[in-house]
Formats: structure tokens, C-alpha cells, sequence
């Protein structure tokens, strides 16, 4: 009896492992989500909203990217800043440090377009943290200009990742004084979008 009830039980795992790699619609093994890493800037959080969609869907971790110094509120004051550490290339140092980054292999970067490019602290991260051969995934809001040369600098300072699709909306426009707009209806459709961008990328 105890024989017919183990066989049972091993008949019954094996059946349901099956069934849950044939769910998959792309036929690939589903990621696993300890693999994940979603990293992003935000000052206005709604690159923050973004992410927080790519981590409803795909699970894996959040984290924030947090300066050593922090920007001024003013915002003319972290225009002209930003636009000095662009003309320099100065990286901003970092007070966020990733300690376990083998353990990814995806990472989706997130940030605001910030002088029609890729923000200086995002380009500390990526500079700090070597993303060879892992899969890395843009993500970006912008105040209506799009993304500049943001994501061609992702693809620069990772020449040993496979850099997928990006995916880029509309957010703020702090110089009109508009802050977060990622709610209500536009939370709706922007969350859509999300969802039809990772089902392309077969997430
Ligand atoms: C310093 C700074 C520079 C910006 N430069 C641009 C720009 O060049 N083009 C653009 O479309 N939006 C620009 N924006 C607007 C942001 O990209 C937009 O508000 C974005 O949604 C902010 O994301 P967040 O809420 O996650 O901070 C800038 C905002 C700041 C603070």
C-alpha cells in the first residue's frame, strides 16, 4: 500500500512539473524571478511607477539608486548641475551598492531622460557594476523629448550584455511643473503598455 501511494505521489509531481513547463506560450523555461533585477532612478517617481509594473509582472528585485550626495530640490539648480557633470563626466557616486550581482541575469535599468541623456548616476551604476554577460533592459520616462542618446549609452557601457527592446513613456515635465502624472487613467494605459512590451520580450 505504501509502495502504490509513493508511486502515486511521484506520478502525480512528475505530471504537474510537465504541465508547468508546457504553460509557458513561448515554450521556454518561465524565468526565475530571484534572477531578476530591476534597478531605476527617479527623483519625481515616475520612472518609480514603471518599475513597479515590471515588478508586478516579472518579480525579481527592486532597487532604488540612491547618491552619496543628493540633488538639489531646486530644479534649475539640478539642471544646471546635471549639465555640468555631463559636460565633465563626472559619476556621481553611489551610496547604493549591489553585493550579490552574480546572482542576476537580467537586469532592467530605469531612468528619466535627464538633458536628452542617460542621467550621470546611471552612468555610475553602470560603470561600477560589470553586466557582462547578462541580459540588461532599458526603461525610461521623459518629459515629451524621448530618450536622447539614453539608451545608445546603455548599450555602450555594456558591450558584453545582450541589450533588449527598451521601452520608453511619456512622464513629468518638471519645468512646466508637472511632477507624477502615472495615475489614474494614465496609470491604466501606461501599465498596458508595459505588459505588451514584456510579452513581446517573452517575460
Ligand atoms: C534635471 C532634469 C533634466 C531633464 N531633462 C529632460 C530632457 O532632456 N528631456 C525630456 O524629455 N525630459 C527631461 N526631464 C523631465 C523628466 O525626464 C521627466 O519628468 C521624467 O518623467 C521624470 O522621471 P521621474 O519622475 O522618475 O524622476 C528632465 C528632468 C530633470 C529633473
Amino acid at each position: 500500500m505504501k509502495l502504490f501511494l509513493l508511486g502515486l505521489f511521484l506520478l502525480t509531481s512528475l505530471t504537474s512539473s510537465c504541465q508547468a513547463q508546457t504553460a509557458d506560450p513561448q515554450g521556454m523555461a518561465p524565468m526565475d524571478s530571484e534572477k531578476i533585477l530591476i534597478v531605476y532612478l527617479t527623483r519625481t517617481k515616475n520612472t518609480k511607477a514603471v518599475a513597479e509594473m515590471i515588478h508586478e509582472q516579472v518579480g525579481g528585485t527592486m532597487v532604488e539608486l540612491e547618491l552619496v550626495t543628493p540633488y538639489p530640490e531646486n530644479y534649475r539648480e539640478i539642471v544646471a548641475q546635471v549639465a555640468r557633470e555631463n559636460e565633465s563626466g563626472f559619476l556621481p557616486p553611489l551610496k547604493t551598492k549591489i553585493t550579490n550581482l552574480d546572482q542576476y541575469e537580467v537586469v532592467f535599468v530605469g531612468f528619466p531622460t535627464w538633458g536628452m541623456q542617460l542621467p550621470p548616476p546611471m552612468k555610475s551604476f553602470l560603470t561600477e557594476n560589470n553586466l557582462s554577460g547578462k541580459t540588461v533592459v532599458p526603461f525610461n520616462t521623459n518629459g515629451g523629448y524621448g530618450i536622447g542618446s539614453s539608451f545608445d549609452k546603455v548599450a555602450e557601457l555594456c558591450p558584453n550584455s545582450e541589450i533588449l527592446e527598451g521601452f520608453s513613456v511619456r512622464g513629468g515635465s518638471e519645468r512646466d511643473g508637472v511632477l507624477f502624472v502615472m495615475d489614474g487613467e494614465k496609470e491604466v494605459e501606461v501599465r498596458q503598455e508595459v505588459e505588451k512590451w514584456l510579452d513581446r520580450l517573452a517575460f
